[in-house]
């Protein structure tokens, strides 16, 4: 019969266990020794073979061993799980004392930024600053600005509509709904401007989006007149580029003024020599305006006989574009950052 070695098993078995670096290491230790197939498992098994004092003696040592060898795996298994407690533990360790790492802040977007420049201007010169839905009734951005249905001047505006059932929505084309929305509500004399983004279903050029922002105005009172205006405005284009710039007003037709007129700046970009935004003409289209018509009084609940006043629109991208010098509109709702970070 083979002899039996306890004690080379015994010296291996505490080696291969010290020397298990994980709990899958450890496992097959274990079964090298004392799985079913293991060594000392085979002893134990093959002691029916020895004559009975020997059986008696090996089984004993053989048992003892055993217990042994299993104290021995339990040891190293907390030691591997204190092991990996602490390595975890370790990963998790925060450096309170390091510096902190810089937050990257972003900053408003350019027409923001402007947008809040135009509203301070005009507070500075008792302007209120309100607002009015993007998505609007047709009743308020057309027929309570004396524009009914099947009149062609609804042709000037090419309407984004939402399907939708009564009253018909759109998408705002100007900001001019929040003039009857606020003399609804408040009477006058009063001074606002309602600055808001606006759709129009317009192809895109370096001039022109599809979505832009409109900054409305209107003061009314009883003797507030065209002169009112011209002062005004010329005041905040004043303010607004920090130079003399010139105006040039256009008779034009808006069916809610009247008279009405288009109000062309002399275009700061190119110093009036011609650019892409100027169209080579020196001048920048930047604003309708006109004196509020009778009938957007009458829609609004006030009496005409009473109260005259004047209202504008300002493109504010196109303001923006000539304070910044950008030649193209479309640039702004890109979102590419190369561009925005610039301001
Ligand atoms: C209007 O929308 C009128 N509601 C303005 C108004 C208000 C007139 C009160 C009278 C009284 P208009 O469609 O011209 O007007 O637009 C006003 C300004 O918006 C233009 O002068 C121009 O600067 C800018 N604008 C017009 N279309 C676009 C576009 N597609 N992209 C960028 N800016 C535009």
């Amino acid at each position: 019969m083979a002899k039996i070695d306890l004690k080379s098993i015994k010296k291996q078995a505490q080696k291969d266990i010290n020397s298990a670096q994980d709990l899958k290491g450890l496992n097959d230790v274990f079964n090298k020794y004392l799985g079913k197939k293991g060594e000392l498992t085979l002893v134990l098994r093959s002691l029916e073979k020895w004559p009975k004092k020997k059986r008696i003696k090996i089984g004993k040592e053989a048992n003892e061993l055993q217990d042994f060898l299993k104290l021995k795996f339990d040891q190293r298994a907390e030691e591997i799980k204190e092991k990996i407690k602490k390595e975890a533990e370790e990963k998790e360790w925060i450096d309170i004392t390091a510096p902190g790492k810089r937050i990257i802040l972003g900053h408003l977007h350019p027409l923001t930024q402007i947008k809040r420049k135009v509203e301070e201007i005009f507070q500075s010169m008792g302007f209120t600053v309100v607002e009015g839905p993007e998505v609007e009734t047709e009743w308020y951005n057309f027929d309570a600005l004396n524009i009914p249905a099947e009149h062609p001047a609804r042709d000037f505006w090419d309407t984004l509509w939402l399907k939708s059932g009564k009253p018909k929505l759109l998408l705002r084309t100007h900001t001019s709904p929040v003039q009857v929305r606020y003399m609804e509500k408040n009477s006058p004399p009063l001074r606002i401007i309602a600055p808001g983004r606006v759709f129009r279903h317009e192809a895109t050029d370096p001039s022109h989006d599809l979505e832009f922002w409109h900054v409305e105005g209107l003061m009314v009172g009883k003797n507030i007149s065209v002169a009112n205006f011209k002062a005004i405005i010329q005041r905040f284009f004043q303010e607004f580029f920090k130079k003399d710039i010139k105006l040039r007003l256009r008779p034009s037709y808006f069916p809610f003024v009247e008279p009405g007129f288009e109000v062309d700046i002399s275009c700061v970009v190119c110093d009036g020599k011609g650019c892409s935004l100027c169209k080579e003409t020196g001048w920048v289209e930047i604003m309708g305006a006109g004196m509020v018509h009778p009938n957007v009084f009458k829609k609004s609940g006030l009496n005409p006989k009473d109260w005259q006043g004047f209202a504008f629109g300002i493109g504010l991208d196109r303001l923006t574009m000539m304070r910044y010098k950008i030649n193209d509109i479309r640039l702004f709702r890109e979102g590419d950052l190369r561009f925005l970070e610039q301001f």
